[in-house]
């Protein structure tokens, strides 16, 4: 048991990932041995519902200055971001002067498009090397954690935004309650400070293990974060469920009082209930689905090598390091994984330790088959790579369950 970071009530445990790396360690070969383990346990709090980890992961740790990951890597992301800026362009930041910020920019993907719109914007993201990007474009960041002592930093020199908005972000954030009254203490009176993070829901119904990793401290609900924006003076005013990642959820809050929630809060409410997402029963049935998934991968991977056939990985993921470091795949089952990052190519895979190379080496020669890691950006990379199934060559998908197309 453990008490719950939002409401202090119990936490209950439902599945065990043993000990796992930091999933976006990749290190170079000469550094293995190094590694920083924890115990990656998850449960949910049966008073207001936040299913949450039960080790937290120093920030620094995640999040370090050399941060690999880049946001623009993919063409589906950079639309949807521009999407998603295009519409609060025309709706929260049309006033004389308007200021947005955002939390966890990485490399300016969503910024970049409020920048070239000539509205005063601030990104904040510890990772430095990612966030040099943004500013190489032209974006102002400030390099840090966002918490309660920066955004009062940021209300005092650049005076209340009317948007506040942050991408896969905020669920990384143990601290949350800092957060929220970071947003309190930075937002407009009648601003709305917007997060969109992987969907609980579909995380469950798809049998979505593998984003349960150290940075997904928190895997949200409606109901859990309506329960949590209220707890921190916050209303829950909107919701809109998106197919990117394999289903995320959008989440609007304003002030209490301020806006009137729409009808999509309670639809999506209703909706949780009949999934039964507030049930013990529902996160048993779905360690049990984890367990079988992760059991018919490794049987599968350890039969066709056994014939002689060869494997590669697609995606150097974040969400890989669960997928190998729970089944036990090393590079003595998939001998290389490609990945078009070019800081995470010539390191290998954290705790796993399977090498990176870049997608050229995809294709020479091509595997006959490769686990597609990266399944959240499944159409782009399958299209991309079309030459590969082609050639003979068979994609291995292990979500929602294990899979060969
Ligand atoms: P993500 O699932 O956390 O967004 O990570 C996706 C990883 O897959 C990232 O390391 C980049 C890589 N990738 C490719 O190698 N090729 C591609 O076409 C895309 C879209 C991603
Ligand atoms: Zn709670």
């Amino acid at each position: 048991m453990s008490k719950c970071r939002i409401c202090g009530g119990e936490v209950r445990e439902f599945f065990d990932f043993g000990r796992q790396p930091i999933s976006d360690a990749f290190i170079r070969p000469s550094a293995i041995g190094t590694e920083h383990f924890y115990r990656l346990v998850v449960g949910f709090c049966t008073s207001c519902t936040m299913v949450q980890q039960f080790e937290e992961v120093s920030r620094d740790r995640m999040f370090p200055t050399d941060y690999p990951y880049r946001s623009s890597g993919s063409a589906v992301m950079r639309e949807h971001f521009e999407q998603i800026a295009e519409r609060y362009l025309k709706t929260e930041l049309t006033g004389p002067d308007p200021f947005y910020v955002e939390v966890g920019c990485n490399d300016g993907i969503m910024l970049g498009v409020i920048q070239a719109a000539g509205v005063r914007h601030m990104g904040v993201d510890p990772a430095e090397e990612a966030t040099a990007v943004a500013a190489a474009g032209g974006s102002r960041v400030h390099v840090g954690f966002f918490e309660e002592s920066t955004a009062v930093g940021i209300r005092a020199s650049e005076g209340p935004a009317q948007l506040i908005f942050s991408a896969n972000t905020i669920s990384h954030i143990a601290y949350i309650d800092s957060v929220f009254a970071g947003a309190g203490a930075l937002l407009d009176e009648g601003g709305i400070f917007v997060f969109e993070d992987r969907y609980l829901g579909d995380i469950v119904e798809h049998t979505y293990f593998d984003q349960i990793y150290d940075e997904h401290f928190y895997l949200f609900s409606v109901r859990s974060v309506q329960a949590m924006a209220q707890r921190f003076g916050f209303d829950l005013v909107d919701v809109e469920h998106l197919p990117v990642h394999g289903g995320a959820m959008r989440y609007t809050t304003a002030r209490a009082g301020e806006r009137t929630p729409t009808p999509a809060v309670t639809e999506w409410l209703a909706k949780e209930r009949e999934q039964g997402l507030a049930d013990e029963a529902t996160y048993k049935d779905f360690g049990a689905r984890i367990e079988a998934n992760c059991d018919n991968l490794k049987s599968l991977l350890v039969r066709l090598e056994a014939e002689g056939h060869t494997v590669a990985g697609y995606g150097a993921t974040s969400k890989s390091a669960t997928v190998t470091n729970y089944c036990g795949i090393g590079p003595e089952l998939i001998p290389f994984v490609c990945d078009s990052t070019a800081e995470k190519q010539g390191r290998v895979t954290p705790g796993s330790r399977i090498p990176i190379r870049p997608p050229a080496a995809f294709s020479d020669p091509y595997p006959d088959y490769a686990v597609l890691f990266a399944w959240n950006h499944a159409e782009e990379i399958m299209a991309k790579e079309r030459e590969f199934r082609a050639a003979g060559g068979k994609w291995i998908l292990y979500v929602p369950d294990v899979h060969i197309v």
